[in-house]
């Protein structure tokens, strides 16, 4: 196992931050044994795209599929735990007075990793993209925990008839007003800002770490490859955010 070493400016920066940031991606959950939202699909969903299923058209087009390829996403997620990664982010939440974490992934994993090492007011998580285990219609907005999942047909809001729906949100649809303008305040006033196994491509989650760099935050990018926002990185570490993240913990914190 190969040990990282980290500059000790960055080491003394992240002893000494009061405000961070941390926008996540597909990539962190990838360790889990989720597949990135660009990954070649398996099974039957090999033959499709995620951007031909997660929009508005592909469920105007065909609920049923739409509605399958969730639940199939649903049962996945129910499968896997979190990985050092996503424990690694909730230790940093501790230890740093003002944390918040953004996430664009849906599967409630950076969640579910607070619940487990039972930190519960320090973690804020922002969903810019939703979470695939919320169920809400598509027509009233009513949320629901329980739906009849034996029939042919997408089931049906008990409250208006509607088709349910996942609360995620589509290829073209807005990003939940509330999460993206705290995301953006929070991108804005921190002193470091983390972008993690994140692409970099897809608005506007993508802007936020330029909006932390050009008010004067250290922006230190962990991923598996270069991204666009590499270059204007202060800091870029290459490989597995699992990997990472945790010897990162350990280097600062000594956790
Ligand atoms: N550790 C760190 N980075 C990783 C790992 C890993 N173990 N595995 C993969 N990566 C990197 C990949 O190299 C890639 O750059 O994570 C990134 C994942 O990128 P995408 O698959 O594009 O996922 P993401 O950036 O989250 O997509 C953003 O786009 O399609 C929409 O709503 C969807 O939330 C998604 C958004």
């Amino acid at each position: 196992m190969w040990t990282l070493t980290f500059p000790p400016e960055l080491i003394t920066l992240l002893l000494r931050t009061s405000n961070l940031v941390a926008l996540t991606g597909a990539g962190v959950s990838q360790e889990s044994g989720l597949r990135t939202f660009r990954d070649a699909q398996d099974g039957l969903w090999k033959q499709y795209k995620p951007e031909d299923l997660a929009s508005p058209q592909a469920f105007a087009r065909d609920p049923k599929l739409v509605w399958d390829w969730y639940a199939w996403r649903r049962e996945a997620v129910k499968a896997v735990r979190p990985n050092p990664g996503h424990y690694a982010l909730v230790e940093i939440a501790k230890r740093v007075p003002n944390f918040t974490l953004i996430t664009q992934n849906v599967d409630g994993l950076h969640q579910l990793a607070a619940q487990t090492l039972k930190v519960f007011e320090t973690f804020r998580v922002l969903e810019l993209h939703g979470n695939i285990q919320r169920v809400r219609c598509s027509e009233c907005y009513t949320f629901t925990e329980t739906w009849d999942d034996d029939t042919e047909s997408v089931p049906r809001c008990e409250v208006c008839g509607g088709l349910l729906r996942p609360d995620v949100v589509w290829f073209g649809e807005a990003l939940p007003r509330d999460q993206l303008e705290a995301a953006v305040e929070a991108a804005r006033s921190c002193e470091v800002f983390f972008s993690i196994g994140t692409s970099g491509v897809v608005q506007p989650a993508a802007s936020l770490a330029y909006a932390a760099r050009n008010r004067g935050a250290t922006l230190i990018e962990i991923n598996a490859e270069p991204t666009p926002l590499t270059l204007k990185a202060n800091y870029f570490f290459q490989g597995k955010s699992g990997e990472i993240l945790p010897e990162l913990v350990e280097a600062v914190w000594g956790a």
